[in-house]
Order: C-alpha cells, then sequence, then structure tokens
C-alpha cells in the first residue's frame, strides 16, 4: 500500500490537517502539512480551520493543540509519546516558592503536562521564555520544570531573580562538553549551535543557542559552511531542505540525540489513527486554569 497517498486521501475525507515537530521521524515529517517548534505548533493549532489536528509529537504538544482549539478533535498517532520533562515537577515544591514570595511569577514551560500548567502563571517555548520573562511585570521568577533553560534564560535576564526547578530532558542533559570539544577538533571550521536545553557547560561552547526552528533559521541565513548541531537529531532534515544546493553539512555528537518518544510517531501510527480514529486526545479536567498560561504566552510573545 502507498501509505502517503492512503494518508492524503484520509486527510481530505477527515478533514484533517498533520502537523508535525522537527524530532519525528523524517518520513513522517515529510507527510505534515506543517513542520515546526512546539511555539509554531500551538500557535497554528489555535487557528486552523479543520475538523481534526494529527499532532506528530509527544503528548503535552497534542494536549495543548486540544486546549487552545477545543472544537476540533485532536489525534495523537502513538499515545505512548511521552516527554520525561513534562512530569518532572512536584507541586509541593511549587507552592513553597509561592508562599515564599509575594512579587511571583510562575513560569511554565510549554514541556509539561496540563496540569502542571494549571499552577502557572504563564507558558513558555524555547524560542519566545526570554521575551515573555521580560514582558513579565513580576520581580521574582519560578521556572519550571526545565532547570536548563531557566538558567539559560536567567542569564538573559540579570535583572530578574529566578529560583530553579530539577527537571531536565534527559536526550539534552546526557550531551557532554567532552563530546562536543571532540567534534569541534574534527571539524574546526564547524560552528556550533545548540537548543537551551542543553547544560549549561555544553552552552559555554556554542556560538548560537535557539529553539529547534531558529537552529534551522541559522544555519540557512549563516555563511559557514559546517555546524555542530546540539539538539535531537531529527532537525537534520529541515535544515538540510533549507539549505539545499548550498553543501552545508551537519554533525552531531557521536552519541546520536534521537528522542525516543517522538521517534514512535511512525507514518504507519498516522495512517492507522487517521484512519480508525484511534489516539484521541481528551480535554483534561483543568482546561481553564491551563489554558490562561497558554494564552497568556501567545499574547506576550506577540508584542
Ligand atoms: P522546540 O520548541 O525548540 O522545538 O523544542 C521542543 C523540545 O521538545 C526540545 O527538546
Ligand atoms: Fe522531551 Fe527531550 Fe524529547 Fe524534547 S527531546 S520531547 S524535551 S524528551
Amino acid at each position: 500500500m502507498d501509505i502517503a497517498a492512503e494518508i492524503a486521501r484520509l486527510k481530505q475525507e477527515k478533514e484533517a490537517v498533520i502537523l508535525a515537530h522537527y524530532y519525528v521521524p523524517p518520513e513522517t515529517q515529510a507527510l505534515a502539512d506543517y513542520v515546526g517548534d512546539s511555539f509554531a505548533l500551538a500557535r497554528l493549532a489555535r487557528t486552523l480551520d479543520c475538523k481534526t489536528i494529527v499532532l506528530c509529537g509527544v503528548s503535552f504538544m497534542a494536549e495543548s493543540a486540544k486546549m487552545l482549539n477545543p472544537d476540533r478533535t485532536v489525534l495523537l498517532p502513538e499515545p505512548s509519546a511521552d516527554c520525561p520533562m513534562a512530569h518532572m515537577v512536584r507541586k509541593a515544591d511549587v507552592d513553597a516558592v509561592k508562599e515564599r514570595y509575594d512579587d511571583l511569577a510562575v513560569v511554565c514551560y510549554i514541556n509539561s503536562t496540563a496540569e502542571i500548567k494549571s499552577w502557572s502563571d504563564v507558558c513558555v517555548t524555547s524560542s519566545n521564555a526570554v521575551k515573555v520573562v521580560r514582558e513579565l511585570p513580576q520581580q521574582n521568577i519560578l521556572f519550571i520544570p526545565d532547570m536548563h533553560l531557566g538558567h539559560y534564560v536567567s542569564l538573559q535576564v540579570p535583572e530578574k531573580n529566578f529560583i530553579l526547578n530539577r527537571g531536565y530532558c534527559p536526550i539534552h542533559h546526557k550531551m557532554i562538553p567532552a563530546e562536543v570539544e571532540a567534534l569541534e577538533i574534527a571539524h574546526p571550521d564547524a560552528v556550533v549551535i545548540a537548543h537551551p536545553e542543553c547544560t549549561e557547560e555544553v552552552l559555554q561552547e556554542a556560538d548560537y543557542i535557539g529553539s529547534t526552528k531558529q537552529m534551522i533559521d541559522y544555519v540557512a541565513q549563516s555563511d559557514a559552511q559546517e555546524f555542530i548541531v546540539l539538539t535531537v537529531v531529527g532537525v537534520q532534515r529541515e535544515m538540510e531542505l533549507a539549505t539545499a544546493g548550498t553543501g552545508k553539512r551537519f554533525y552531531f555528537p557521536k552519541t546520536t540525540p534521537i528522542c525516543v518518544n517522538m521517534i514512535k510517531v511512525t507514518p504507519e501510527k498516522v495512517l492507522a489513527c487517521l484512519r480508525d480514529g484511534t489516539g484521541e486526545v481528551g480535554m483534561p479536567d483543568c482546561v481553564d486554569a491551563a489554558t490562561t498560561p497558554l494564552e497568556l504566552m501567545l499574547e506576550l510573545a506577540a508584542r
């Protein structure tokens, strides 16, 4: 069976749109109507005029899409595709900080469950976190769940006081400076670009830090020919498309960074969920409290 043709037929029949993150397998990205970073996917999900959204990514992305577009059916092709970091904060810890500070904003990385969002004032993604935090009137910032993104933002916004949580992305957390240095020795002319989920030590090696989409835009406009890319290898497809014909080359750490959850979202699973309507994402009980910080992110990021 021609999977792509069958998906195209079902998309028409079900008035569906396929959104994909850059970390899903390249052959799944190739089927999508839109491929984007977390911010682009959230923004798009808000405005799509279709009956069904197929979200090729992890569960927090599908949950956010459902909350931002409640009238649409949202399907997650692989329901077990979850982001471990999305759970890495405890309510008791958030409450303890809330008690200590009057002038506090709880800033929640979008890589989080709806429940965690519901404890928060505003959401951020890696592409807008610095801007959104600067826009907030509060002086004290509790950043959850990602300690590395939180630390990176704290360096960009030194005028505010940050309290960091201890969550992390297992894939980015695992990258070590020695691996980056080995790549730099092998490719001395390469520019180092990194995702802010990497550790502080790894980010110190980077010439440019940005979200997946910002990294893709960076390699497209850069005069350099070679890039050491410190994020999940799934971005390579879009980097190659964005630089086609230029001969630009991309090098990833030796222990190739793959998101074991994103990689589960295969074309076969996209086809099955479209055909059978499986993987439907329900509306979380805390929808009102969890959508408010997402909406505020969209508003502050657009200023
Ligand atoms: P982006 O928003 O940069 O695409 O990042 C999402 C993510 O999960 C990174 O690990
Ligand atoms: Fe979560 Fe890391 Fe996978 Fe991103 S790469 S979805 S942060 S586990």
